[in-house]
Formats: C-alpha cells, sequence, structure tokens
C-alpha cells in the first residue's frame, strides 16, 4: 500500500516536472549570474531585486515557477509585455535559471505575515500607502509590491528610506513670481519646464522661466522607522508585504 502510494506520488511530480535544470553547479551560477548582469539587470536590478521589471528573487513567480516554466518563460520572453526572449542555447538558459534559484535562498523571509499586518496597521503605514484600494497616497500603492521587490529591498525601505528614492518621488520647493510657495513630488523635467503634482494630488506644470527660485530634495518623504521597528517586528512586517502579490498563474 505504502509502495504504491510513493509510486503515485513520484509520478505525479514527474509529470508536472518533466524537465530538470541540468546546470547546477557552481560554476554553472557563476556563468549564469554574468549572463544576467549583461542581459537582465537592466531591468530587473544588478542583485534581480526589481525596477523596471519584477522582484526575481523570491521564489515565486507569476508566470509560472517551476524549472520548465523559467526557461520557457526566459528563453521565449513574455508575448505583450517587455520582457524579451533571451536567444541562447538552453545550456545558458539553464545556468541563468539556477543563479535566479541562488537568489532565492539569499532571499527566504522569515517572519510571519499575519502579525506583519497588524504592525502596519499600528504604525500607520496606510496613511500614505493603499494596499487593494484603501490608504494614502503620497506613497506608492503596495498593493503588489511582494511581487516587484525583494524582502531585502523592503526590510530597507522601512528602516533607510533615502537608500534608494526613485525620481518618482523627490521633492521640489519651488517659488513662484508672486512668492507663492509650491511644493509637490517631481514628476517630470526637462530643460524649460517643471511637472509635479502637489499634496492634493493636483499636478502642476510650469516654465522654469516663470519659476523665482526652486530646490530639488532627493530625501525620502517616508520617516525611517529604524528604531522602532526592529528584530522580529521588522521581520514579520516585511513577510506581510512580500505576501502581498496577484494570486498568480500560468499563461
Ligand atoms: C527590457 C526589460 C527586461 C529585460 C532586459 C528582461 N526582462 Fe524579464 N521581465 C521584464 C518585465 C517587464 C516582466 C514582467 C512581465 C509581465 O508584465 O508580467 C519580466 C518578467 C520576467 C520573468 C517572469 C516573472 C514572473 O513573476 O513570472 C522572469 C523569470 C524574467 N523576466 C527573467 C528575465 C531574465 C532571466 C532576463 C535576462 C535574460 C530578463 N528577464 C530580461 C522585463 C525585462
Ligand atoms: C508620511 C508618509 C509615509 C509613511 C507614514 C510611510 N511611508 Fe512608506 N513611502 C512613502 C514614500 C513617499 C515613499 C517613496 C519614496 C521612498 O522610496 O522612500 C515610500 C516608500 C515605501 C516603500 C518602497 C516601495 C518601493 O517601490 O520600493 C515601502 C516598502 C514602504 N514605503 C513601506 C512602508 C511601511 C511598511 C510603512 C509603515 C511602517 C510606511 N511605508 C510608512 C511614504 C510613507
Amino acid at each position: 500500500m505504502r509502495t504504491v502510494l510513493i509510486l503515485t506520488f513520484a509520478s505525479a511530480l514527474a509529470a508536472q516536472e518533466e524537465v530538470r535544470n541540468p546546470a547546477t553547479s557552481a560554476a554553472d551560477v557563476e556563468a549564469g549570474a554574468k549572463t544576467f548582469r549583461s542581459h537582465c539587470a537592466e531591468c530587473h536590478g544588478i542583485k534581480g531585486d526589481g525596477g523596471r521589471g519584477p522582484n526575481l528573487a523570491s521564489g515565486t513567480y507569476y508566470h509560472g515557477s517551476s524549472d520548465a516554466e523559467l526557461l520557457r518563460n526566459i528563453s521565449d520572453g513574455i508575448p505583450g509585455t517587455e520582457m524579451p526572449g533571451l536567444f541562447y542555447s538552453p545550456d545558458r538558459v539553464w545556468q541563468v535559471v539556477s543563479f535566479l534559484r541562488s537568489l532565492n535562498q539569499r532571499d527566504a523571509v522569515k517572519g510571519d505575515a499575519a502579525k506583519g499586518a497588524a504592525i502596519f496597521k499600528a504604525k500607520g503605514c496606510a496613511q500614505c500607502h493603499r494596499i487593494a484600494g484603501s490608504g494614502g497616497r503620497l506613497g506608492p500603492d503596495l498593493s503588489q509590491i511582494g511581487r516587484s521587490r525583494s524582502s531585502e529591498h523592503l526590510r530597507f525601505a522601512i528602516t533607510d528610506p533615502n537608500s534608494d528614492v526613485r525620481q518618482r518621488y523627490w521633492f521640489i520647493t519651488a517659488m513662484d513670481k508672486q512668492s507663492r510657495k509650491l511644493e509637490g513630488f517631481l514628476m517630470n523635467e526637462d530643460t524649460y519646464t517643471v511637472q509635479f503634482m502637489d499634496m492634493s494630488e493636483r499636478l502642476h506644470s510650469l516654465t522654469k522661466a516663470d519659476l523665482g527660485q526652486y530646490k530639488v530634495d532627493k530625501v525620502s518623504k517616508m520617516p525611517s522607522f529604524k528604531a522602532s521597528i526592529t528584530g522580529n517586528d521588522l521581520e514579520d512586517l516585511v513577510a506581510y508585504l512580500v505576501s502581498l502579490r496577484p494570486a498568480g498563474g500560468s499563461r
């Protein structure tokens, strides 16, 4: 009886994972890292922790997390998105898959997401961040942050908000010719004009010639929680943020 069960289980696994990564040595991981730096990092970040493309360090992928699915998505790209195909031999794509798996191990999450949700509430994060339609708009919407960012990035975002402030959150303070003070998030800037969103979410577009003076501050509007959220609380909060992702599924 027992043997039968094991066999059934094994064949179910085999059907699901017919293809196995043949390139998993340390040298393969190193070669995969090299390919990643030259072909992927510009969109997925040098550590695979997200940017223009999603975080790849968590081990859970929206378009499929098995080896076979990763091989397909990296070789063929993802139609209808910015994700291009990598036209290399399967061996070399497998090396990239091995590199991604090595990131997954380092990005392990230890905290308790349910406790983290309570901390998110208690610390007033929702004042500035929206999740699934509720919360403030001063900071980015976090509804899918677990998909786009690694746990390492999230930890730093909470303890050291100034370490990586995207241009969208640079803050402009200006004085117009009538000496009125204007301030908000810099949306865009070129030689002659600046566009920004004020704290009431109104967009402004001004020519620089009309501004008496202005300064752009690259410091985050998010307070640091380095002293107030530490140890297990920080890990729980990170686990909660990592859990915020679309349900996923294969295409
Ligand atoms: C031009 C930017 C760009 C480059 C270069 C790029 N990607 Fe992507 N990648 C994306 C985007 C954008 C997505 C998300 C597609 C979507 O909307 O679902 C993505 C998705 C993925 C996914 C699926 C993620 C998931 O959650 O299912 C994997 C895996 C992936 N990329 C790996 C790679 C690898 C490996 C390379 C280098 C060989 C690479 N990408 C190069 C932009 C890029
Ligand atoms: C006063 C408003 C404010 C509060 C309160 C606040 N944040 Fe933020 N947060 C921001 C702004 C603005 C940014 C974007 C600039 C930056 O990256 O620091 C941000 C960025 C982030 C990011 C990075 C998102 C990304 O795409 O990389 C995370 C994660 C985050 N906040 C989580 C939290 C958590 C968790 C709390 C509560 C402990 C919190 N924030 C409290 C305003 C706030």
